[in-house]
């Protein structure tokens, strides 16, 4: 034991909001378990917020709470800095300046991490502290630690995941009751699960993030939120959830982690996408999350859980705190960042995909002909055709075989320039097995 075993660590909180006030509260009411845990008792030394003087329903002493959160981080008695404030400034500035002053960090913050994690980890790596961020992606899983530690033993070729709780609410009504979007997005709204302005998460930026985390974690290389490729919800339509449904699949928004086939590269992305029904994560109804990893030796694993909201979130946040703090009792420190493989980012125009393509169309001779030219011309193979209506309302619906998201893409710009096209009504990737 170290000559720290048994004395106070002191915890600073920046931020007092849905996560930070239940860390506060499970910091209190199990402060002995905690201190069993740790070795030495956990103190809360300071609560930075905007607005100190606001009530709030917690047992801690008011005089706590302060709007100087550059003055707390700078004391030299904080043994551990908890980040739950978000965003970028002042979050990254107040950070730095925590582990400046020795201080390890816990953070939720995903959307920091994406954007400049390099910063912070060479900050931690420099000052010698730790930096933890568990809570960061998918709530209360253990997710991010398994990757770091269990898995570093292994080769992960794919992460596949269900990480955002909003994104999957509204997908799932839209698929179980047949609602359009703007009235699944009004009920997530109305629960509380889409912020007032929803776009992080409808836009898919919040999923990109974590997928930037995890490709990071997973594939030892810096991955920031600019090497994702991006596509949210928002046009999503009720035809093609329903179309879906008769393939055998549900429409999920998936963030896709993979090496490339040569093995040099790294792609990361976030889209909507069809899935068949049987797999794993097509099950994953409502907020939940769940990610689902490949790796060489371990084969697949499957992670599933709360992904937001206070209590699933703090449960993270104070994993990280007792790691951290049973660190400090030891003088020792936890695993720190892995990036030595350097992989390239790929773009995603060279992603193997398949899509699901509906197209309104007149029904008359020539016209399958000359749509089935034009995936010819691209190379891209159709695996299946199929057509509804008659006369001047046909809808085609053409799912392909892989091919490069380059080429598929270009079919669908060419079958937009077609005469015969009326409307190409909804495109969609298609992930999971091929069945011919
Ligand atoms: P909230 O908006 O509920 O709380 C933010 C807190 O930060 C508030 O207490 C606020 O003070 C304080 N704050 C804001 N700006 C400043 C500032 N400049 N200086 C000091 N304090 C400030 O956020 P959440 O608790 O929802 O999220 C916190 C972090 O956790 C984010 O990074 C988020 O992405 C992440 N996260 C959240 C999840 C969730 O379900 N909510 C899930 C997973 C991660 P005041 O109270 O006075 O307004
Ligand atoms: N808005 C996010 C979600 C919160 O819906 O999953 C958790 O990061």
């Amino acid at each position: 034991m170290s000559d720290r075993a048994g004395k106070p660590l002191r915890v600073a909180l920046l931020g007092c909001g849905t996560v930070g006030a239940e860390v506060i509260r499970l910091l209190q009411e199990q402060r002995a378990d905690f201190a069993a845990r740790v070795g030495a008792p956990l103190e809360i030394a300071g609560i930075a917020v905007r607005r100190p003087q606001r009530r709030r329903d917690l047992d801690v002493d008011p005089a706590l709470f302060t709007a100087d959160a550059a003055g707390l981080v700078a004391r030299d008695d904080i043994d551990i800095v908890v980040e739950v404030i978000g965003g970028i400034e002042p979050a990254r500035s107040l950070i730095l300046s925590a582990m400046s002053h020795g201080a390890s960090v816990v953070t939720a913050n995903k959307a920091l991490l994406a954007e400049d994690g390099a910063t912070l980890h060479d900050a931690a790596d420099k000052h010698g502290v730790d930096l933890y961020f568990e809570a960061s992606v998918a709530g209360a899983i253990p997710l991010l630690r398994p990757l770091r530690e269990s898995l570093a033993g292994d080769t992960v070729h794919r992460v596949l995941g269900i990480v955002n709780g909003t994104t999957n609410y509204i997908l799932t009504r839209m698929d179980e009751t047949g609602a359009g979007f703007t009235e699944a997005l009004d009920e997530a709204t109305e629960l509380g699960y889409a912020e007032a302005d929803p776009s992080a998460d409808i836009d898919a930026f919040d999923a990109a993030a974590k997928a930037a985390i995890l490709a990071g974690l997973a594939f030892h290389t810096r991955v920031t939120i600019s090497d994702v490729y991006r596509e949210g919800i928002a046009d999503v339509t009720a035809a093609a959830v329903s179309s879906a449904r008769e393939m055998g699949c549900v429409v999920k928004l998936l963030a896709i982690c993979e090496r490339s086939a040569d093995g040099r590269g790294v792609g990361v992305r976030v889209h909507p996408a069809m899935i068949p029904r049987s797999h794993p994560l097509a099950g994953v109804r409502e907020a939940y999350n769940a990610v689902f990893i490949e790796a060489e030796a371990a084969g697949q694993l499957m992670f599933y859980g709360r992904g937001a909201g206070g209590a699933p979130t703090a449960s993270a946040v104070l994993g990280d705190i007792v790691a951290v703090a049973r660190n400090k009792v030891k003088n020792a420190l936890g695993t720190g960042e892995s990036a030595y493989a350097e992989l390239e980012a790929r773009p995603m125009g060279e992603t193997r995909t398949r899509y699901h393509v509906s197209l309104d169309v007149a029904d008359k001779a020539g016209v399958l002909a000359a749509v089935a030219q034009v995936f010819s011309k691209q190379d891209v193979s159709i695996q299946t055709v199929r057509q509804s209506g008659r006369g001047d309302d046909a809808t085609l619906v053409i799912v392909t075989h892989s091919a490069s998201d380059a080429a598929l893409s270009a079919t669908v710009e060419d079958l937009r320039a077609l005469d015969i096209v009326r409307d190409v009504a909804s495109v969609m990737r298609v992930e999971g097995e091929e069945t011919a």
